[in-house]
């Protein structure tokens, strides 16, 4: 099992459009399974080759938390979606912050699978807002571009509080700022 370290918000490849995989090779099937680990292993619903610093248009998405059961999309585009839905929405390279995020109730995914057939994903609520945002992701998009600025907040763990944690509003600007700070003291360190 090889995890990957997971970018922060900020990073240059985060908002770089993914490139289309042409080819599968062992590189693709290394990268998927080495995505499908990490995601696992930090707690995450999806995951995509950018946050690990790969700027390909591949992604991971949690189908069944119980089983571990995890969809392996290449190259995804959606192709149909309908309705709305405001839910929280939270990501691994924004650790512990969370917004309120409008995406469709219901989408339908095209993509590759690793012997290049063309699957098709669908899903509806939390599934469909997972779709959504690994997809976003692949243009280089993340869920801070899109919140509902006055939702936004931190996670604070916090052993009162019968979640675990406490929620401290933050902007926009606020935590962007603390994302680049986190960055710039990882790369002192390496
Ligand atoms: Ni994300």
């Amino acid at each position: 099992m090889a995890l990957r370290r997971i970018l922060y918000c900020g990073d240059p490849i985060l908002t770089r459009k993914a490139g289309r995989i042409h080819e599968m090779d062992d590189a693709v099937v290394e990268l998927l399974r080495d995505l499908r680990d990490t995601m696992l292993e930090a707690g995450g619903l999806g995951l995509a080759a950018a946050q690990v610093g790969v700027p390909l248009a591949v992604v991971t998405v949690l189908r069944d938390p119980e089983s571990d059961s995890v969809l392996k999309l290449i190259n995804p585009r959606i192709v149909e979606q309908e309705g709305e839905q405001e839910g929280n929405e939270s990501c691994l390279s924004l650790p512990t912050l969370r917004g309120v995020v409008i995406r469709p109730a219901r989408v339908v995914v095209e993509a590759l699978d690793l012997n290049g057939e063309v699957i098709r994903a669908e899903g509806e609520g939390l599934m469909a807002r997972c779709l959504a945002h690994e997809v976003d992701h692949l243009d280089g998009r993340l869920f801070i571009d899109l919140v509902e600025p006055d939702s936004l907040c931190w996670l604070r763990p916090d052993e009162r509080e019968e979640a675990g944690y406490r929620t401290e509003p933050t902007t926009v600007e606020e935590a962007r700022e603390a994302f680049d700070r986190l960055r710039k003291r990882r790369e002192g360190l390496t």
